[in-house]
């Protein structure tokens, strides 16, 4: 597509979901059109845009000007995990209400994962169900969080743990925003972008190896690449299984061990989302090799390729104190992916051949935190 903005092409995939399809666009130079790709959602010319305050002073007046005269209110919240919880989202939906946002209205999040997932479950619930658009503004949230309708908030319990399914009405993915991005987020993004590979492709995996570092240092090209097949993955997934009763849990390779050490490191800057996904699926392979499911070259090439991405790939690469093996195993067992009080692991066969297992031992688990603790 050419149409005199710096948007060369766009990237279309639909998620086919029956009356809840819709679909995501990917190319740079989206926001500037945004009026054009929202305004057939709209039943009057106005929308209400969540973001946070980092996204707001970089990207949201160049929203504003993308809308073309739709009217936009918006309300910018504080960035970074921690607003992800009770105290903004109540204050988010009590905007939206004092906004007079109604039914039909459309609410858009801009933002990264937090913003996204925030934005999702307060459009879930207002009035009992408004249609969103997500924009998302960093990589995961571009490859991962705003695609398949998970939203919701993290509670004292831990992560993610309120929320609902509720898919958005479209998605718009600039890959031109990605470079604002500081380097340490992008690469945490990269931690889900990899994980795709890891789970289900091994040519992609290998694509990665190839064109890891030139995503890195901003080939639009190549970024663009990335997120239409990681984006292509996720859509056929949640095609599949939209509620995760089955497949969906595919994607969450890395994350137990993820969510556990985000709430050992009190969901902080020490750890970000995408780079405890990373370790996560490093771990989650040298689990698999532990356990005679895959060759030692599997956790091998994984940790090679994190490695060379500048990625963190080990437990002892979170700075800080951490809780001990059995405190690490307890927060596990608070994760959403304990049926029956068992914990259930992504494991591996080989890298692209990642399923669900609901007897992995816990002594194995154990054995494994405790010698990844003592390399720190
Ligand atoms: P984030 O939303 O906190 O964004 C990371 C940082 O980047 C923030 O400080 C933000 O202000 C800043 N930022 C965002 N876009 C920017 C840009 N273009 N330029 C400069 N700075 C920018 O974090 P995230 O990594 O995007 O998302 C992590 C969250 O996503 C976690 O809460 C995780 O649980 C959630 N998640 C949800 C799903 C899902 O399916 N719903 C999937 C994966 C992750
Ligand atoms: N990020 C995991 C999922 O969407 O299911």
């Amino acid at each position: 597509m050419t149409d005199g903005t710096d948007c060369v092409r766009v990237d279309r995939v639909r998620v086919d979901l029956g009356p809840r399809s819709y679909e995501v666009r990917i190319g740079a130079g989206l926001l500037a059109r945004a009026g054009e790709e929202i305004a057939p959602l709209l039943v009057r010319p106005r929308v209400a845009v969540l973001t946070d305050e980092t996204v707001a002073g970089l990207h949201l007046e160049a929203l504003r000007d993308g809308l073309r005269g739709i009217e936009m209110a918006s309300l910018a919240l504080p960035a970074g995990e921690a607003t992800k919880g009770w105290p903004e989202f109540s204050r988010a939906v009590d905007w939206l209400l004092a906004k007079k946002v109604e039914r039909r209205d459309i609410v858009v999040a801009l933002g990264g994962g937090v913003i996204g997932d925030l934005a999702g479950f307060a459009a879930a619930v207002l009035r009992r169900g408004v249609r969103f658009v997500q924009i998302p503004t960093t990589l995961l949230a571009q490859v991962d969080s705003s695609v398949g309708g998970k939203t919701g908030i993290n509670s004292v319990h831990g992560k993610n743990l309120i929320g609902a399914f509720h898919q958005p009405s479209l998605v718009l993915a600039d890959i031109a925003v990605l470079e604002t991005l500081p380097a340490r987020d992008f690469l945490s993004g990269y931690g889900e972008v990899v994980k795709y590979g890891l789970l289900g492709d091994a040519a992609f995996f290998g694509w990665l190896e190839a064109n890891g570092p030139a995503l890195a240092l901003g080939d639009r090209t190549a970024r663009q690449a990335a997120v239409r097949h990681s984006v292509a993955m996720k859509a056929r997934i949640v095609e599949r299984d939209e509620t995760e009763e089955g497949d969906r849990a595919l994607l969450n390779l890395g994350h137990t061990f993820c969510h556990a050490l985000e709430k050992a490191t009190g969901y902080s800057t020490r750890l970000l989302h995408g780079e405890g996904v990373a370790i996560g699926c490093a771990l989650a392979f040298e689990l698999s090799q532990r356990l005679g499911l895959c060759s030692q070259e599997a956790p091998s090439r994984v940790r090679a390729h994190l490695r060379a991405m500048g990625m963190k790939v080990d437990i002892a690469d979170i700075p800080g104190d951490l809780p001990g093996p059995e405190g690490l195993l307890s927060f596990m067992a608070q994760d959403k992916k304990v049926v029956d009080g068992r914990l259930r692991f992504v494991l591996a066969r080989g890298i692209g051949e990642a399923f669900v297992a609901d007897d992995v031992p816990g002594d194995a688990v154990l054995r494994l935190l405790e010698d990844a603790l003592a390399g720190r």
